[in-house]
């Protein structure tokens, strides 16, 4: 027996990012929109809503970085995507550690075990979201994580596994706010 249920998302398993937008001031903000959506070249495809501080850091620089997070960083990645960067500098409350990327300005997230460097491609508005195809310039692997041929292997970090919210971007716990703010400054 089946249900049809409201038209949705529904995917599994959907991954859970951090991406890291803007130069002069960059932000960071939580993404599962999020696809492969060629090989050759290689290209990421991130869906960010209009109102999100970090879409205008986006169209202004061309250009944004993916930093897949490690299980530990679950609280931090809740955090990331439940505060926005027009109210709070998430990057100096969670004292996240900036690093350069080889070719694109945008910094990177140094303590997160892989970061994928984008240049923005093409540009689709689909009504709530705007899809940036970004072209993937560099892949950034913390070295415990490849495996003999030079690929990431994941099972040696498994990705964080959100239990449920992702279909609808909301958090893995339903903590508050001044929770997970408490927690990062706590790490
Ligand atoms: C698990 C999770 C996934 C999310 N995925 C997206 C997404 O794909 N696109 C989007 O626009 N917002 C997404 N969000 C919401 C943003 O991360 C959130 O609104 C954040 O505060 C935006 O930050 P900014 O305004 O500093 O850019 C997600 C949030 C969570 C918790």
């Amino acid at each position: 027996m089946k249900r049809v249920i409201e038209p949705n998302t529904t995917l599994y398993p959907v991954p859970v990012v951090i991406i890291t937008a803007g130069i002069a001031t960059p932000n960071v903000m939580t993404c599962n929109r999020i696809v492969s959506c060629s090989a050759e070249p290689p290209r990421l495809a991130i869906s960010v809503r209009q109102l999100r501080y970090s879409y205008g850091l986006i169209k202004q620089t061309g250009e944004f970085v993916v930093n897949i997070p490690a299980p530990a960083q679950d609280i931090l990645t809740d955090y990331i995507g439940v505060v926005t960067g027009k109210s709070e500098d998430k990057i100096a409350i969670a004292k996240l550690k900036l690093a350069s990327g080889r070719f694109v300005q945008t910094p990177l997230l140094a303590d997160f075990p892989v970061n994928i460097e984008c240049v923005v491609e093409h540009e689709i508005e689909l009504d709530s979201h705007t899809m940036f195809i970004g072209l993937v310039k560099a892949v950034h692997v913390q070295e415990s994580l490849l495996d003999a041929k030079g690929d990431v292997d994941f099972s040696r970090a498994q990705g964080i596994a959100y239990d449920w919210g992702v279909v609808r971007e909301r958090p893995t716990y339903n903590f508050r706010v001044e929770d997970l703010r408490r927690a990062v400054q706590e790490v």
